[in-house]
């Protein structure tokens, strides 16, 4: 469904992607993981058009995404909630997700869309009339998601869903998330400092680190290997000289 080849990008002398390659197969649930910085969201931001790569290629279904301007990326099927939960304060769920559903043609249609968001997130189906900006952080997180849900993707690019959400708010997003693939059908890349979590939910998973793809697999093999879980899962071995 998606392919990049060897994609580089950065702002100004920064280079934040290195030659980046990477298949994403039509289904699949794929997890983005890597530190602070290693540009995961920088290649989000190459993929929906936000942030113009400087070498390489992507194809979406066939077609030379690159040759795309942003919106009509969006026109594809391809949703891009950024990090930051950004949900128009001022309007209501109703309405956010009624903005998400702008370009699904016919009436009957975009009800559906909005109905989906609704089936997916039920928490948001009790308070359609409630301010964005009063909800609760979580609530705001399941909107964003919600409202990208509502434009009907077939690809999906969540960046960081569990940001500042408690664990079981976050454990609570994942279930949501899963949900939302298997009942929206729609392809899933999500970026995610919650390593572990991340991939036990995912059906495969990359590890992205100074701008290049150091290692990828499926999640039970990531999940054993010893620089992951010593990087990112906090099971490094105890240092022995800690006589300081
Ligand atoms: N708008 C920008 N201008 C300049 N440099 C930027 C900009 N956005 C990102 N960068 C730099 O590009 C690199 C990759 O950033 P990116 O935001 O893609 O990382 P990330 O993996 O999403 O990190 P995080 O986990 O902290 O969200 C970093 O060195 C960052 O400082
Ligand atoms: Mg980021």
């Amino acid at each position: 469904m998606l392919r990049l080849e060897g994609i580089s990008a950065g702002y100004g002398n920064i280079q934040a992607l290195r030659d980046v390659s990477l298949e994403v197969a039509r289904g699949r649930m794929v997890a983005l993981v890597g530190p602070n910085g290693a540009g995961k969201s920088t290649l989000f931001k190459v993929i929906s058009g936000v942030v113009p790569a400087r070498a390489g290629r992507i194809f979406y279904e066939g077609q030379d995404l690159l040759a795309l301007d942003p919106a009509d990326r969006a026109g594809l099927g391809i949703a891009h909630v950024p990090e930051g939960r950004q949900v128009f304060r001022t309007m209501t769920i109703a309405e956010n997700l009624e903005m998400g559903a702008y370009c699904v043609r016919g009436r009957a249609a975009k009800k559906r869309a909005v109905e989906r968001a609704y089936e997916i997130f039920p928490a948001l189906a009790q308070r359609q009339r409630q301010q964005a900006g009063t909800l609760s952080g979580g609530q705001q997180q399941m909107l964003a998601i919600g409202r990208a849900l509502a434009s009907m993707p077939r690809l999906l690019l969540l960046d960081e869903p569990s940001l500042g959400l408690s664990p079981i708010m976050a454990d609570e997003m994942f279930e949501h998330i899963g949900r939302a693939h298997t009942v929206a059908g729609v392809t899933v890349l999500l970026v995610e400092q919650r390593v572990a979590e991340s991939l036990e939910s995912c059906d495969w998973g990359c590890v992205l680190d100074f701008g290049r793809i150091t290692l990828q697999g499926p999640p039970q093999t990531l999940l054993r290997d010893e620089r992951i879980r010593a990087t990112y899962m906090g099971i490094a071995a105890v240092p022995q000289d800690d006589a300081a």
